[in-house]
C-alpha cells in the first residue's frame, strides 16, 4: 500500500515523499518592483521537507498582476530574487517549481500599465471586490475583451516567465490554471463568451492553456511542466455550462502531451481556503477525474494528515498538496509522519506583512 512517505516521480525528478506544499500567495516581496528577497527565501527552506514545493503564484508580466505585494518573474531584479529562494531551498535537500500566473479580470487598473482596464477573454465583470496596487478593496471593474492579436504576445509574455524561470533556477514550472485566473477565465462559459478560435466549443476555450503548456514544454521538458485545475470551484465568479465535459476535455488532452502533473483542487475548499471548513456534498474532482487522467495527479483542498493518507493510499492522488497547513506547519510531513500536534494557522497574517506568521511558526524540537 502506497503511504505518503514513500518517494514519487515527476519525470527524472525523484520527491522524497507525496506531501506538496501547495502554492501560497503571500503578498510579501520586496517593493518597488515585486522582488523575492531573503525572508522569502528563509521562509521557503524552512519548508523543503516537502516532496515538492509550488512557490506562489507569480505574474508573468506587469499586466498578469491582481494583488499588491506578490512577486513577478519577469524582470532581471525579480530573477535574482528567485535565486536567493531556489538555492535556499537546493541547500535545505528541497524541490521547488514555480507557478506561473495571469490574473485576467481579477486584476484592478491600479496594477495595470498606463491604468487601463485589466484584461479578460470576454469583457464581463466578475462579482466581488479586487485588491488594488494601495491595499485597498474596490468593487472589479469591467475588464476589457483582449484583441486576437494580442494573443501572441501574451503567449511571449509566458515564454519569457517560463526562461526566466529556468534562469532563476527552480526545478519545474507549474501553469495556473485554477481559480478563476486568465486561463481558466478562457476554459468556463461563464468568462469566455468569444466568437474567435479561443472561444464557444470546447476545444476553443482550451485553446488559450493548451498553448501555454506547449510553449513551457518546449523550454522545460514535458515532464518539469505541471498544470493547476480547479473544476466545480466557483472562487472568483467562475461557472461552466458543463464542467464535467470541459474539464474531461482538458485532462485527456493534458494526458496526451504527457505534463509531469496535473494539480487538481477540490471543490470543498473553492474559495481558495478563503473560508474554515469543507462544503458538504461538493463533487469529488479525483473520483471523477482519476480515470481521464493516467499521469502523475497531485490532489488539494481540505485534506487532514488522515485523509491524504487514505487518498494515496487508495490510489485517488499520487500526492496531496496542503496549503494552510503548511503555513503554520514548516515542518508539515515530519509532523504527520511521526503523528505530532499541528501548530494552528493565523489568517490575520496570511497576505502582507513581515516575519510575523511567515517565518515564526515553530519546528520540532
Ligand atoms: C493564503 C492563501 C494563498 C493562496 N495562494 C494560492 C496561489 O498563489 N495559487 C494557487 O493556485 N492557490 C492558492 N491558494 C489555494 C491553495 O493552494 C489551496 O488550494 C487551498 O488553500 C486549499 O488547500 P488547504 O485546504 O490545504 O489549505 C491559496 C490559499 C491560501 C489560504
Amino acid at each position: 500500500m502506497t503511504t505518503l512517505f514513500d518517494s514519487f516521480k515527476v519525470g527524472d525528478l525523484v520527491l522524497k515523499n507525496r506531501l506538496v506544499m501547495a502554492p501560497l500567495t503571500r503578498m510579501r516581496s520586496t517593493q518597488p518592483g515585486n522582488v523575492p528577497n531573503k525572508l522569502n527565501a528563509e521562509y521557503y527552506a524552512q519548508r523543503a521537507g516537502a516532496g515538492l514545493i509550488v512557490a506562489e503564484a507569480t505574474q508573468i508580466s506587469q499586466q498578469g498582476q491582481g494583488y499588491p505585494g506578490t512577486p513577478g518573474i519577469h524582470s532581471p531584479e525579480q530573477v535574482a530574487g528567485w535565486k536567493l529562494v531556489t538555492e535556499a531551498v537546493h541547500r535545505a535537500g528541497g524541490v521547488i517549481f514555480l507557478q506561473l500566473w495571469h490574473v485576467g479580470r481579477i486584476s484592478h487598473s491600479s496594477h495595470q500599465p498606463g491604468r487601463q482596464a485589466p484584461v479578460a477573454p470576454s469583457a464581463i465583470r466578475p462579482s466581488g471586490k479586487a485588491f488594488t496596487a494601495d491595499w485597498q478593496m474596490a468593487d472589479f471593474e469591467t475588464p476589457r475583451a483582449l484583441e486576437l492579436k494580442e494573443i501572441s504576445s501574451l503567449l511571449a509574455d509566458y515564454v519569457t516567465a517560463a526562461k526566466n524561470a529556468k534562469l532563476a533556477g527552480f526545478d519545474g514550472v507549474e501553469i495556473h490554471g485554477a481559480n478563476g485566473y486568465l486561463l481558466d477565465q478562457f476554459l468556463q462559459t461563464g468568462s469566455n463568451q468569444r466568437t474567435d478560435k479561443y472561444g464557444g466549443s470546447i476545444e476553443n476555450r482550451t485553446r488559450l492553456l493548451l498553448e501555454v503548456v506547449d510553449a513551457a514544454t518546449a523550454i522545460w521538458g514535458k515532464a518539469r511542466v505541471g498544470v493547476r485545475l480547479s473544476p466545480h470551484g466557483t472562487f472568483n465568479d467562475m461557472s461552466d455550462s458543463d464542467p464535467v465535459a470541459l474539464f474531461s476535455y482538458v485532462l485527456g488532452e493534458l494526458g496526451k502531451r504527457g505534463v509531469g502533473y496535473v494539480h487538481l483542487i477540490e471543490p470543498r475548499s473553492s474559495n481558495a481556503g478563503a473560508g474554515d471548513g469543507n462544503i458538504e456534498g461538493a463533487p469529488d474532482n479525483s473520483k471523477i477525474f482519476r480515470g481521464i487522467f493516467k499521469g502523475t495527479l497531485i490532489s488539494a483542498g481540505g485534506y487532514t494528515p488522515e485523509t491524504a493518507k487514505q487518498a494515496v493510499a487508495s490510489g485517488a492522488a499520487d500526492a496531496v498538496a496542503f496549503g494552510r497547513l503548511f503555513i503554520s506547519n514548516p515542518d508539515l510531513p515530519r509532523r504527520i509522519q511521526s503523528g505530532a500536534e499541528l501548530n494552528r494557522y493565523d489568517r490575520n497574517t496570511f497576505y502582507g506583512g513581515d516575519a510575523k506568521g511567515y517565518t515564526d511558526y515553530p519546528a520540532l524540537g
